[in-house]
């Protein structure tokens, strides 16, 4: 049996965790492994490929990014994309496929599998925005990465007996940003799921500065302020995202005017998805990888491996991009107990 293999969407660190494991996995089953170069892109047209074996993938566990390559290459916004793609698996000799991605990669993974594709998928996002599992992998990293930043940015803030906003990942859900706030002690969170009060946030700002001198507010990306989110530019990708970006820098500006008290702005943006991953992480994208080659085994087609408390499950891919994770309300009024 030949497997192949793509990483979609934004990179993660412990994707290529995920590769080694299919890898090695497959090799006790004798199965071969041919990685796809970037993303989907690499099955439409001239194909990108590229043979993994237990040598190609010997160092890669503790290594960040994807060893293949990755876009936000959209075949189903192509005219006949997804017959380009059956017919270059085929081409391929390509018996199954696994996608590792986020919500996007995992559409496009669904649609293929309702064409006939035989395809199971792997949950990747640092956002930890997919309902289906308790987890995807690269989340714990980001966290740790942000949180380690909020605990730097204490000392120079406090230092200058200034505010910071710091500014963390996350369009539609606020995972990251409650995580790392409540990890790194922040004196307010912001995230999309919460419309906030910019009066507040001030006031929390004075509070801080007249108490112990300094301040920090945590913000995710997709935070609204007047309702609405601070885009770089209009342009979207195949997925229909806008490049979001600046919320910190907007809010610094407000805080500082209203405020009175000198604020920066920090956006920690792709730092969050570089480099190694935690032990977490690793551990995660190991058990997927080996899931969906069980997957594989067993032809259990058009489903994807996920975390459930501590066991792995699959959920169909259907089930899985059906609605996004969002943070509960609930958890965000559990964090406003330990606001400044
Ligand atoms: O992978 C998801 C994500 O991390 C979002 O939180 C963020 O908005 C986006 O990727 C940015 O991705 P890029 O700049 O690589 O397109």
């Amino acid at each position: 049996m030949r497997i192949g293999v793509l990483t979609g969407g934004g990179d993660c660190p412990g994707i290529n965790a995920v590769i080694r494991a299919i890898v090695l996995k497959a090799s006790g089953m004798d199965a071969d492994v041919v990685g796809i170069g970037d993303g989907w892109a690499g099955l439409l047209g001239e194909a990108k490929t590229v043979p993994l074996d237990s040598a190609a993938v010997a160092d890669i566990l503790p290594r960040g990014g994807t060893i293949l390559g990755t876009s936000r290459t959209n075949p189903l916004k192509r005219d006949g994309g997804i017959e380009e793609v059956l017919k270059n698996l085929s081409r391929l000799g390509i018996d199954a496929l696994i996608a590792i991605g986020g919500d996007d990669t995992q559409s496009v993974a669904n649609g293929l599998y309702k064409r006939g594709g035989k395809v199971v998928g792997v949950p990747k996002t640092i956002d930890n925005d997919l309902s289906a599992t308790d987890r995807t992998f690269g989340f714990s990293t980001a966290v740790q990465i942000a949180t380690e930043a909020i605990d730097r940015l204490h000392t120079t803030a406090e230092s200058h007996h200034r505010s910071i906003v710091v500014e963390v990942m996350g369009r539609h859900a606020g995972w990251i940003a409650m995580h790392a706030g409540i990890a790194g002690g922040a004196d307010y969170i912001l995230i999309p799921e919460v419309p906030f009060d910019i009066d507040d946030v001030c006031a929390t700002v004075k509070r801080g500065s007249e108490n112990r001198g300094f301040s920090i507010v945590v913000t995710a990306e997709g935070a609204k302020p007047e309702g609405a989110v601070v885009t770089k530019q209009g342009v979207r990708d195949e997925f229909g995202h806008v490049l979001l970006g600046g919320v910190a820098d907007r809010l610094a500006r407000d805080i500082e005017q209203r405020t009175g008290v000198e604020t920066r702005a920090v956006i920690l943006g792709h730092t969050q998805r570089g480099g190694s991953p935690t032990a977490y992480d690793r551990v995660l994208a190991t058990r997927f990888g080996e899931g969906a080659v069980g997957l594989v085994e067993k032809g259990q087609w058009g489903q994807m491996v996920a975390l459930r408390g501590t066991d792995i499950v699959s959920v169909s891919l259907a089930d899985a991009i059906r609605e996004s994770k969002t943070v509960d309300p609930a958890f965000y009024e559990m964090a406003k107990a330990f606001f400044g």
